[in-house]
């Protein structure tokens, strides 16, 4: 039953998965492979040896030994259902007993900040203390989260512990990028932390609330860091708006300094010993080493005590349940293992069932991203068990774009994970790295996102802010000088930046879409190519978990009918063509299984569709409309034409900009027909062994040259087309001057031959 729990998950997490790898199987069935498996098995046991023999280095946070049986508290979280336990669980929250406290610094200061560690209440109830001392009268309470997972999940609580229950989405709700939870009734909202950024640009003041929590900022996301400068020019001109600022870790006075020395409010912890052990030689394979470690615990511990492994993203963890799964099978007369993922593409259905107790005489083991080391609390979790590593969006100079890399996690993340253990009774933390590891590759703590990541998004926002001169914004940590150059650079190219760094009317289009600036600009290019409507469609499918389904076991079936919508020279046109067939077959749910197509993906883009639809008609945009594909390739060209490769081999490109080379990817439209184009445009780049090129569409040349003149000639535009180009290139020189770059590094131009 387990195993078929789990299927079920992962069919339904398969079809938001973008195909990573196509190689390397998982599921070894076969004599041979179980050999293998029990070698490797062999192995791990011998680095990581039996749970006793585990170097213990460490032992962690002491701090409030609770006399109380630890297990009391679990007895009340499983029964979390009726409204009576509802209040009870709500009163056993550490903040529960500091809420009068709490309420006079609220009150007394407009500012402050609170600190207190994960499952203390922070989220869930300050925003409904606020609300019965009336704050809610006179604006909305808002709460802001880095992650959206975190944003809905939230909500659905706080909706369900609301005055003894209340509709989701009615008194509370959530707002996240496509996405409105919310009514007229609505006082307690919750949001991402890019909603109320994206918010301030029509209501500079934020009139419409009178607090604001920006919670998890010890998370140091890109857009809390950069709303923490837009709300302190806030709190100047609008002193009756509170702004309350929470932290999971105990460095709070970076915040309290930036607000000029706001109270810091601690809420006393409530946390058990954790004892925390090394491996004693380092692990070869996390995910391995994890699953072993986990099955050990399962047969030696007794229950209760359920399990949390952290793992760095969606790939792994699914590899991870799939071998757990596998290896209970295993055994003989084994318990019961409740095996359940959490990552933010799951549907939201499935990530609700973390929470949910397990059933008696059962064991849940949750597999996580990092985002279980703060953002959510998981009750009854004994033993962690940690990977060592997550994965960071970080900008890559050579690609000149944002890559998730895979990284050590940080000491202090590490310390959080492992703090996990200990929040109902002891706990025991297994790391699967050397405690040498832990002191020279781990940095204490993580670098915030703003210094590692592409910033043309925030850059456009702050400019539309009207902030003059982006070196000057108060940031918490200023990003590097450099990254805020070359963003204005990219967005120069795009032309929503003049020559003096000015916003031009196109900028500011960009702007008031909730898009990347290059998918904005889509937008604009199919008004201009005369299909405005395809590509809000395109656009709409870009902007949701992947439409194709590859359900386990049946890859070749899937396989076979995504080829069905293949439009030869263009995933962004089999995009469009899948949507069209969609609509045809009139959104049939019976068709989508058919197709393989996921229908919830489906039916997301026509939400999306339908909130671009009403920009653009606020907009006064002409909604044009083709059925000529080839306008609507150049459309796509002259949207991309910065992200172009040119054909080296066979299915193999080279980057037209920075000259590394790069693969189409096996999903492609274009790699399933065999076509290979001399020239193509991309969406993304997706970095597995090799760099392959997601989402790609062949293109002429010369709408490359005429799109992105500053950056392409053409060998055989004559004199005139040379002249005009060097011209360009002397005004990009110009702006490289200004900008202090070195234009070496920012942009290698090739001439396409
Ligand atoms: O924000 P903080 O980490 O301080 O705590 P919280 O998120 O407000 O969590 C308080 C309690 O609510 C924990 O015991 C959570 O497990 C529980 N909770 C839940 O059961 N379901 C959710 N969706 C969110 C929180
Ligand atoms: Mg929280």
């Amino acid at each position: 039953q387990t195993v078929e729990h789990y299927r079920e998950t992962r069919e339904r997490g398969k079809a938001r998965t973008k195909y990573w790898e196509l190689e390397g199987a998982t599921g070894a069935k076969d004599k041979e492979h179980a050999e293998m498996d029990a070698e490797k098995d062999a192995r791990i046991a011998a680095a990581i040896a039996a749970p006793e023999d585990w170097k213990k280095d460490m032992k962690f946070s002491t701090a409030l030994k609770r006399q109380k049986n630890p297990s009391s508290n679990d007895g009340a979280d499983a029964t979390l259902n009726t409204a009576e336990s509802v209040a009870i669980t709500r009163r056993s929250l550490p903040v529960y007993s500091v809420k009068n406290q709490l309420m006079n610094i609220i009150r007394e200061h407009q500012i402050c900040v609170i600190v207190g560690e994960t499952g203390s209440g922070k989220t869930t109830q300050l925003t409904q203390y606020l609300e019965e001392e009336g704050y809610a009268r006179f604006g909305i309470i808002g709460c802001t989260q880095p992650r959206r997972v975190a944003a809905v999940s939230v909500a659905q609580r706080v909706s369900e512990e609301f005055h003894g229950g209340s509709e989701l989405g009615q008194q509370v709700g959530y707002t996240i990028r496509f996405e409105d939870s919310t009514s007229e009734k609505t006082v307690i909202k919750y949001m991402t932390d890019g909603i109320l950024l994206r918010e301030s640009l029509g209501d500079p003041e934020l009139e419409r609330y009178s607090v604001i929590i920006m919670d998890e900022a010890h998370e140091r996301s890109l857009n809390t860091d950069v709303l923490f400068g837009v709300l302190r020019g806030v709190v100047t001109r609008r002193q009756d708006l509170k702004v309350i600022i929470t932290s999971a870790t105990l460095n709070a006075e970076k915040f309290a300094n930036f607000f000029g020395a706001a109270p810091i409010f601690k809420i006393p912890g409530r946390t058990f010993p954790v004892d925390t052990f090394f491996s004693k030689t380092p692990i070869e394979d996390y995910v391995d080493g994890a699953v072993w470690q986990a099955i050990q615990i399962h047969i030696q511990a007794p229950l209760p005590g359920d399990i949390l492994i952290f793992m760095t993203g969606q790939e792994d963890i699914e590899t991870t349940c799939e071998a757990l799964a596998e290896k209970i099978g295993r055994l003989e007369k084994p318990r019961p293992l409740l095996i359940l993922p959490i990552y933010s593409q799951l549907a939201a259905d499935l990530q609700a069932k973390i929470f949910e107790p397990a059933p008696e005489g059962y064991r849940k083991v949750v597999v996580a991203t990092n985002i279980a080391e703060t953002s959510l609390t998981i009750n009854g979790i004994h033993y962690v068990i940690d990977s060592g590593y997550c994965k960071l969006k970080t900008y890559n100079p050579r690609l000149g774009m944002d890559a998730l890399l895979l990284c050590p996690a940080s000491q202090s993340s590490a310390n959080q994970r492992s703090g996990r253990a200990g929040r109902t009774g002891p706990g025991k933390c297994y790391r699967l790295f050397t405690s040498s590891a832990y002191v020279t590759e781990m940095l204490d703590t993580n670098v915030p996102e703003i210094q590692r990541t592409n910033l043309s998004h925030v850059v456009l926002l702050l400019k539309t802010l009207g902030v003059k001169d982006l070196l000057d914004f108060p940031f918490l940590d200023p990003p590097p000088a450099e990254n805020i150059l070359k963003s204005m650079l990219g967005l120069w190219l795009l032309g929503a930046f003049d020559l003096d760094g000015n916003l031009t009317k196109l900028g500011r289009r960009m702007a008031i879409f909730p898009l990347d600036p290059a998918l904005s600009n889509l937008l604009f290019r199919g008004e201009e190519f005369g299909c405005l409507l395809e590509a809000v469609t395109i656009v709409a499918m870009l902007s949701v978990p992947n439409v194709f389904m590859r359900p386990h076991g049946r890859e070749d079936e899937s396989d076979s009918a995504r080829e069905k919508f293949f439009v030869p020279e263009s995933d962004h046109l089999t995009l469009l063509h899948v949507y069209q067939r969609w609509r045809a077959a009139g959104c049939r749910t019976d068709w989508c299984a058919k197709h393989y197509i996921s229908g919830k993906s489906m039916r997301k883009a026509r939400e999306v569709r339908e909130q671009l639809l009403e920009i653009v008609r606020s907009e006064g945009m002409a909604e044009t409309s083709t059925d000529e594909w080839d306008s609507i390739r150049r459309a796509i060209a002259s949207a991309f034409f910065y992200q172009a490769a040119r054909r080296k081999g066979i299915g193999e490109y080279i980057n037209i900009r920075s000259g590394v080379v790069c693969g189409l990817h096996p999903t492609s439209a274009l790699y399933g027909t065999g076509l290979s184009p001399d020239y193509v445009v991309y969406h993304e780049l997706i970095m597995t062994r090799k760099e392959y090129m997601s989402c790609v569409t062949a293109v002429d040349p010369h709408w490359l040259a005429e799109a992105g003149p500053a950056l392409y000639i053409l060998k055989q535009a004559g004199e005139e087309g040379v002249q005009a180009a060097k011209r360009l290139r002397e005004r990009r020189a110009k702006i490289e001057d200004q900008m202090r770059l070195s234009s070496q590094e920012t942009l290698e131009s090739k001439v396409p031959s």
